[in-house]
């Protein structure tokens, strides 16, 4: 292993000095490499990929071979940041032995150092079966996308006392199960304040406050290039949806009007071998 690759002791002890931990997307060898060049802790393969790469309308859709194959770009391009793989639906729900074998496949085929998967106790077959098999598990509570028909679309989730409550309950669960690390995603900044100081496992959040241990955002989002995409939690720390059209009708123009490409963009042969190109065609 590098010397300088992000470890799990790392991020707990980042969790245990109160240092925040960063965790953002990335599903391609460009994305991977500014983000490990960034210095950023964790990047996450997320099945967002579906929606923000892809164009699918959720996370449902995405395949675990497309995953895969993101994943492997992303581990081409990073060489420092722990890397996790997001197991995409029905790769871990509906049989144990084929969670194991799935989640063992982003690590043994793709470079991934763990996996992610969503939900509660309802999945604690499948996070001690693969932490059993040597895998990290991170979970994921809150608003988990791949169920978000069912918890009737993309809203917080858990604001009367008795929602917090069974969360909180689940996030002790999937801890106890082998959960490495925790997302927590949409639930209010109060609950995973409390949940982040109860769990002993480092928690990341979105849209869930400053009180969790660590953060994550999607690249696409964060960078500002869906601007349709502007839920109340999104910080947009670049503006590339307008920064990239610019320069893609600047581009255009440029070829219309003859300004690209210039000389200082062109290759010449000597005067003397075009002379000795045009004697040849007579
Ligand atoms: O798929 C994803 O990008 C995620 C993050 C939003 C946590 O699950």
């Amino acid at each position: 292993m590098q010397s300088n690759k992000v470890s799990i002791p790392d991020i707990f002890k980042k969790k245990a000095n109160g240092q925040p931990i960063t965790m953002l997307t990335a599903y391609d060898f460009p994305g991977a490499k500014l983000v490990d060049e960034a210095g950023i802790d964790i990047i996450l393969v997320g099945d967002s990929l579906a929606m923000v790469v892809l164009g699918h309308k959720s996370t449902v859709m995405v395949t675990m071979d497309e995953m895969l194959h993101h994943c492997r770009a992303v581990s081409r391009g990073a060489n420092r940041a722990f890397l996790v793989g997001d197991m995409p639906f029905l790769s871990y729900q509906a049989d144990i032995n084929d969670a194991v074998y799935n989640a063992g496949r982003f690590i043994k085929e793709a470079g991934m150092d763990a996996v992610k998967l969503e939900g509660g106790k309802e999945r604690i077959p499948a996070i001690q079966a693969i932490s059993d098999a040597g895998i990290p598990v991170i979970g994921h509570l809150g608003l988990t996308p791949q169920s978000a028909t069912k918890l009737g679309g993309y809203r917080l989730q858990a604001k009367s006392a008795e929602s917090a409550n069974i969360l909180l309950e689940n996030a002790f669960a999937i801890e106890e199960a082998g959960c490495t690390m925790l997302v927590l995603e949409m639930v209010p900044a109060q609950l995973a304040d409390f949940i982040s100081d109860k769990l002993s496992i480092p928690t990341i959040g979105i849209g869930a406050g400053a009180g969790c241990n660590g953060q994550v955002l999607v690249y696409h989002d964060m960078l500002g290039m869906n601007n349709e995409f502007q839920p109340k939690f999104l910080k947009t720390f670049a503006s590339q949806h307008q920064d990239t059209l610019t320069a893609l009708k600047k581009y255009r123009e440029e070829v219309e009007n003859g300004g690209y490409p210039s000389p200082e963009h062109s290759f010449f042969m000597t005067d003397k071998e075009f002379a000795a190109f045009l004697a040849l065609q007579k």
